[in-house]
């Protein structure tokens, strides 16, 4: 016989089969019901005020869902009281009218068109997207436009445009996945997995003249070995502003600006001089930790995500450099702006408090469900 379970989800899917099992519950049991006392008790068991399987669930499901399922669970309720209640009408019919009885019933496997559907789940947006989308959106309030490339790249626009020259240490900084075979081409129209949504700062340039202000979000891939923080497959997002008289005092406001809007209006910026070679100047920014608030610490606990240091490097940044132009037909004598790029992964890990960046990639439902 039937006894209604507690529920260690109240996820959609984990609703869906209760209901499922309660409801092939009732089927048969109502199939069973053959005379009166038996109707009454099929009744009773189902809908007594004080234990029936009813009350039970009200009990063990409603009362027990956490405060942000109280709304789906009391929808699966309400629904499950309509079926119950058409199930224990139906026996009753067929008491008073046995002309419809057992021997006349439909065979127990007919389809039930007035039953309600199986409520198929909704997916919901990846962490990953989802903070993609959130950074993006900062920037096309700013007016930016968004641009993609493509994911497999030559040489020359993942590098050789970018003011990497053949065999320059600064490729090394990031291990390239090649693709096999291409030996035969020369070096810059050899194939590629990107290694950073950068080349499409030159595409886009190639194709528009300035001004020019766009966002690349975007897929990227090098040679890392998968661990909590690294994965060979991972996420940017690019920013490039060109235009007449762009200094590095608009890169700061923007930054600063954009970095108010997503962590909150509390952060603070930093810059610390580093090395690209396609921007001169070259930054690193760093933002005052929204988790320690800056402090370094958590309590008396010391605070893990700024190492406590009380900030947390979230991008590079620079100048876009005069060569760089060179390659795509602009006059650097007429124009300047600055670029930007950053890990989309590692703000989603910040952001949601996740501590090992396999967990976006390895498809746990049990995992991605909790972004709904
Ligand atoms: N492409 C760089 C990387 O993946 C990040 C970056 C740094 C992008 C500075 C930029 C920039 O546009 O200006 O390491």
């Amino acid at each position: 016989m039937y006894s209604v379970p507690k529920l260690k989800s109240f996820s959609e899917a984990a609703l869906d089969k209760a209901v499922e099992k309660l409801r092939a519950a009732l089927k048969q049991e109502a199939a069973a019901v053959k005379n009166g006392a038996e109707q009454k008790a099929f009744r009773d068991r189902w809908m007594a005020r004080k234990d029936g399987v009813l009350t039970e669930i009200n009990d063990l499901w409603l009362k027990a869902a956490p405060k942000d399922a109280k709304r789906t669970v009391g929808q699966r309720v309400n629904e499950i009281r309509a079926i119950v209640e058409g199930a224990v009408k139906k026996a009753e019919e067929i008491r008073l009218h046995p002309a419809t009885g057992p021997s006349s019933r439909a065979p127990s496997d007919a389809l039930d068109i007035t039953l309600p559907g199986i409520r198929r789940p909704l997916g919901s947006e990846h962490p990953v997207i989802k903070t993609m989308h959130e950074i993006v959106s900062v920037f096309r309030n700013l007016g930016y436009s968004v641009q993609e490339g493509p994911v497999i790249e030559t040489d020359y626009y993942n590098f050789e445009a970018l003011n990497f020259p053949p065999n320059h240490p600064a490729r090394d900084t990031q291990d390239t996945l090649f693709i096999a075979n291409q030996e035969s081409k020369p070096q810059r129209d050899r194939l590629l997995l990107r290694t950073h949504t950068s080349p499409v700062q030159i595409r886009t340039m190639e194709r528009m003249k300035p001004p020019v202000r766009i966002v690349i979000p975007g897929k990227v891939h090098r040679n890392d070995p998968p661990d909590a923080s690294h994965s060979p497959m991972f996420h940017q997002v690019e920013g490039l502003a060109v235009d007449t008289n762009i200094t590095f005092c608009d890169l700061k406001g923007t930054l600063d600006h954009a970095m108010k809007a997503l962590f909150g209006s509390s952060v603070k910026t930093s810059f610390r001089p580093s090395f690209f070679p396609f921007t001169e100047p070259s930054a690193e920014m760093m933002v005052s930790c929204f988790i320690c608030g800056g402090s370094g610490k958590r309590g008396s606990e010391p605070c893990r995500p700024c190492k406590q240091t009380g900030w947390i490097e979230i991008l590079g940044c620079g100048m876009v450099d005069p060569n760089v132009y060179g390659f795509v037909d602009y006059d650097p004598k007429k124009v300047s702006g600055f670029a930007f790029g950053m890990g989309a992964d590692r703000i989603a890990i910040l952001k949601y408090g996740v501590d090992d960046i396999q967990l976006f990639f390895n498809g746990d439902v049990r995992f991605l469900e909790q972004f709904g």
